[in-house]
């Protein structure tokens, strides 16, 4: 059911406030600045005995999983990363009894995601699961896990379930966070940014028709450059994955400090630049990327909190929380990719070549 949406991509993006919604209810614990996760299964000494965090996923569940990683390192100081659960089989890990595991995926069926986790069990790891389908093999095969509550996605294009990830991986790390040394005034600063994310969604879809407008002056691009800086890298990333999949336009995503080693080269009127540019403290040095960019002619569209004077394009999102950001400044370039595809006349729920569940190797 459309529900008035002309695409299951439009409908799932819209409903993103409500998805939040749904990953928040129940469990936020105001008396402890603190979250509860029922299926977690991992007791508070256990949680204290962690010294790794390492989150496999593939594609989207792989983005929203480095964002992950940053937000548990953050919040809760236990070294963290993420890593493609393909590259992660092959390469004969070594599995660290005192590294907790988390396998992320919406289907819960990916079939890279599932062996990693079979593979982890088999040598005896503790694996959670970070899941949309209720019941689905991951979720079977983990030893505990979060429930990310998007609802059903239907489009193949990943929207509403990355952003509930993200906001589950929020919810985790502020969970191992208060267990450890998190301080009550930073759980509680957490737990208030994450109330707010409903209604800052809100704001932000009601921007589409200007993205809509804006998308137009970037459709005709051959190749486009997505660049961000620690917490804006993933997005960048994602974003750039968005635009390819459903455009089929090429896009490259780099951290933005990695534009002189390299890709800087790329850059000529012809080669637009989109950056994620949070009001953070590694703004200024954004800014001098940006400076680097328009040297060169290239057109910037930047995702920020402010207006960007060297950018030709600002799409301005609210600010919450630093450590919370990442949440918002996906969405308006999930509606660039949207309205990108739709002037190009592509088949936005089932991209050419793709499937919405992969369970081949
Ligand atoms: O169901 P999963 O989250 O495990 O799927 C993983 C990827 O196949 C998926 O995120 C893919 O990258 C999407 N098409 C992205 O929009």
């Amino acid at each position: 059911d459309l529900g008035g949406h002309d695409t299951y991509m439009h409908k799932e993006i819209s409903e993103q406030a409500d998805a939040v919604d749904r990953a928040l209810r129940g469990r936020i614990d105001d008396r402890f600045s603190t979250v509860h996760l029922g299926g977690l299964n991992l007791d508070a000494r256990e949680a204290r005995t962690i010294r790794r965090v390492k989150i496999l996923g593939c594609g989207t569940s792989y983005h929203a999983g480095q964002i992950g990683a940053q937000m548990i390192e953050e919040l809760a100081r236990i070294p963290s990363d993420a890593e493609p659960a393909s590259e992660f089989r092959y390469r004969d890990p070594v599995v660290d009894p005192d590294t907790l595991y988390v396998a992320v995926s919406q289907s819960g069926e990916t079939y890279d995601v599932l062996a990693a986790v079979q593979e982890l069990k088999r040598k005896g790891a503790r694996v959670l699961g970070l899941v949309n389908v209720v019941g689905s093999a991951i979720a079977r095969e983990t030893d505990g896990g979060i429930y990310v509550h998007a609802g059903p996605e239907v489009c193949v294009v990943s929207t509403k379930c990355f952003t509930n990830m993200v906001v589950s991986f929020a919810l985790l790390a502020l969970h191992l966070g208060r267990i450890r040394d998190l301080s009550v005034a930073d759980g509680k600063r957490i737990i208030e940014g994450l109330r707010k994310l409903p209604g800052q969604i809100d704001e932000i879809l009601k921007g589409e028709e200007e993205i809509k407008k804006l998308s137009a002056a970037y459709a005709d691009a051959k190749s486009m450059m997505f660049i961000g800086r620690v917490r804006g890298y993933p997005v960048a990333r994602e974003a750039s994955l968005k635009l390819k999949e459903v455009s089929y336009i090429h896009a490259e995503a780099y951290p933005a400090s990695e534009l002189k080693h390299g890709p800087l080269a790329l850059i000529e009127p012809a080669m637009p630049t989109v950056a994620i540019v949070p009001d953070d403290d590694l703004l200024e040095k954004n800014r001098a990327a940006l400076e680097e960019i328009k040297a060169r002619s290239g057109r910037i569209l930047a995702v920020a909190h402010q207006d960007q004077e060297k950018a030709d394009d600002t799409i301005i999102v609210p600010k919450n929380e630093p450590e919370l950001d990442p949440i918002l400044m996906g969405i308006p370039l999930q509606l660039l990719a949207y309205h990108t595809a739709l002037a190009l006349g592509r088949d936005i729920d089932k991209p050419r070549n793709l499937a919405k569940s992969v369970t081949v190797e």
